[in-house]
């Protein structure tokens, strides 16, 4: 198993990741300035994050949509955690849009007037530690050679974005502070028009038909991944140096879990799931083919 501390950094009880990390930065974020209508997607790893990034900009964008930019997704929806030189926030012109994987108490204090909004997207855990055990192979994460030794890490929280069930049920229990929605990455699968027209109704933003059909067309799976613009892999031949593509977009599935956790693994996790998420009222309907 890879040294966790050469690829993570704890803040104030949450692992982030080491490399381009700005402290002085973290230092600030209580105080970073909210305005009304920024627009922040909050999610635990591996759980949609570049999905919704896509989502965002199809929605606010006509050049996006129409394909008359050729701007990545991420620089109009960028990591709120980590400014690079080349993005100031504050002259960033409104809506701002941004992403996060922060848990509820290391986001800016005034995201609590409620004004700013907030989708948080949660998918099921079991496929998420499979997503992240593939994905951190490749990226400079701590990274395991077996399933086995990456749950192990995933439910002791030894990853960036620390504990799952602390992150959403941090958020869920603290929900009524924020202006904020839960969407759940399987009912997109199941249904990504309602869903889409589920966070334009949070947004306030209204598509025309034939608006909607596009945003609903560029946000499948199979076309997201052939959209350069939307899944990374050019940032992470740049970034990383890695050739090798598809790692943000895998395979896109539910129950992907099932091809890698064995019946004990699954049991295992179950138990610690149900001690976990006992009392929890958020219905999580995951296997839903
Ligand atoms: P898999 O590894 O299971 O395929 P994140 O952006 O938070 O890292 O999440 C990545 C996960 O979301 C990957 O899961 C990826 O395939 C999935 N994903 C991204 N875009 C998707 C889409 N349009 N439809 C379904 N799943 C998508």
């Amino acid at each position: 198993m890879e040294d966790i501390d050469s690829f993570l950094f704890k803040f104030k009880g949450y692992y982030f990741l080491r490399p381009g990390l700005d402290i002085g930065f973290l230092e600030t974020l209580n105080d970073f300035e909210i305005r009304e209508d920024d627009v922040f997607i909050v999610t635990y790893p591996k759980s949609g994050t570049i999905w919704f990034q896509q989502i965002l900009n199809l929605i606010y964008f006509d050049e996006h949509r129409k394909s008359t930019e050729n701007l990545e997704t991420i620089l109009r929806v960028p990591y709120f955690q980590y400014p690079d030189q080349n993005t100031d926030f504050v002259k960033r012109p409104s809506p701002r849009l941004f992403t996060t994987h922060l848990p509820y108490y290391l986001v800016p204090s005034g995201l609590k007037n409620k004004k700013a909004k907030i989708i948080y997207v949660y998918r099921n855990p079991k496929d998420i530690m499979c997503s992240y055990f593939h994905f951190s192979k490749k990226m400079p994460l701590p990274a395991a050679t077996t399933i086995e030794e990456f749950m192990k890490l995933f439910l002791e929280g030894k990853v960036l974005g620390s504990l799952w069930f602390d992150h959403i049920k941090g958020w869920y229990e603290h929900k009524s502070l924020f202006n904020i929605e839960f969407m759940m990455y399987e009912e997109l699968k199941k249904d990504l028009r309602g869903s889409i027209l589920k966070i334009c109704k949070f947004l306030g933003k209204e598509l025309s038909d034939e608006d909607m059909d596009t945003v609903v067309s560029q946000a499948m799976f199979e076309n997201m991944k052939l959209d350069p613009r939307a899944n990374y892999d050019n940032i992470l031949k740049d970034q990383f140096g890695i050739q090798e593509k598809g790692h943000f977009l895998r395979k896109g599935t539910i129950g992907d879990w099932k091809n890698y956790m064995t019946v004990e693994q699954n049991e295992r996790f179950d138990k610690i799931f149900q001690k976990n998420m006992k009392d929890f009222p958020l219905k999580f309907i995951w296997d839903m083919n």
